[in-house]
């Protein structure tokens, strides 16, 4: 075959596909430091459709130099194969010394690159949670932008809190769900535990669980390393540290204060040099 007519033949899909890649990698160069200009290059549904980068700034603008392994469940593009990676690639320009996981349900291993790796598996498979977990080292950054089944993502988070790295970030997406009976959410009972909005607002007691009066109380996982979580419309970022800064007043969830225990105008009234702020009632 002639040289010329090798290079007139025109190249299969797949290369034209991988060479448009290369060159939006290239383009984003320009951009890594706005990850909304960055969210629209790739052509993510973060934003647009959705307006979570803003908040995705905020929270990753102080760690995004590091060398972290971030992990986002569900690639895109569920049973088309052709489809998928948007923001793996996103997250790929951003962190610019991570490395980027992807787990999907569907094989979507023809996305992977340089920094890029996929897993085929589901996300509520604990084995197989664990076993990626080990084989990459530890994660940093858990992203579950998956199935959005109510008990999915309680039954992900319980898996994979557990095994993010200290000063973790674990964020949820589409928490819209949890009002969609279709999801196994609900719309009348917003407190249902099984729902996401009721399993992950009652998490915030576990921050403060130093202060809450219970003798023999043996502090949970989540108790011992959740520091702080931001909701946002369809949103939740939970951060993982070391909660122990310790209560003032109480010791191991047990305390004799009668101050604490029998309210301010018992203590008044046996104490009268003790002056407590009190907001005037006009
Ligand atoms: C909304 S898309 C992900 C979009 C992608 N994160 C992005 O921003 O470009 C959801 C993906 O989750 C996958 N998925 C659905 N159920 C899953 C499960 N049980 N485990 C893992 N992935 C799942 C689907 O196949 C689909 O590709």
């Amino acid at each position: 075959m002639e040289l010329k007519s090798l290079f007139l033949r025109p190249l299969p899909q797949g290369v034209i596909e991988r060479l448009h890649r290369m060159r939006l990698q290239a383009t984003a160069l320009r951009y890594s430091n706005d990850l909304i200009r960055l969210g629209q290059l790739f052509k993510t549904d973060k934003w647009g459709e959705h307006w979570y980068l803003r908040h995705y700034e905020t929270h990753f603008r102080s760690i995004r130099g590091k060398r972290l392994n971030l992990l986002e469940i569900g690639v895109g593009g569920y049973g088309d194969t052709t489809k998928g990676g948007d923001s793996l690639r996103m997250w790929k320009a951003y962190f610019r010394h991570s490395n980027i996981f992807g787990v999907d349900i569907y094989d979507k291993r023809q996305f992977e690159e340089k920094r890029i790796k996929i897993f085929q598996g589901s996300q509520v498979d604990q084995a197989f949670l664990q076993d990626m977990v080990d084989q990459i080292g530890g994660v940093d950054i858990v992203i579950d932008d998956g199935s959005h089944m109510n008990a999915h993502v309680i039954r992900t988070f319980e898996i994979l809190f557990p095994l993010l790295r200290r000063d973790g970030i674990y964020v949820i997406e589409d928490t819209q769900t949890s009002y969609w009976p279709g999801y196994g959410g609900s719309s009348s009972d917003l407190s249902h535990p099984g729902t996401i909005m009721g399993y992950f607002t009652s998490l915030p007691h576990s921050i403060n669980y130093e202060e809450i009066l219970r003798s023999n109380y043996s502090p949970t996982e989540f108790d011992r390393n959740i520091v702080a979580m931001h909701f946002y419309h369809n949103l939740i970022f939970i951060c993982k540290g070391d909660n122990a800064e310790g209560s003032n007043r109480i010791h191991r969830n047990y305390m004799s204060d009668r101050f604490i225990l029998e309210g301010i105008d018992d203590h008044l009234s046996s104490n009268a040099s003790v002056q407590p702020y009190r907001r005037e009632v006009s």
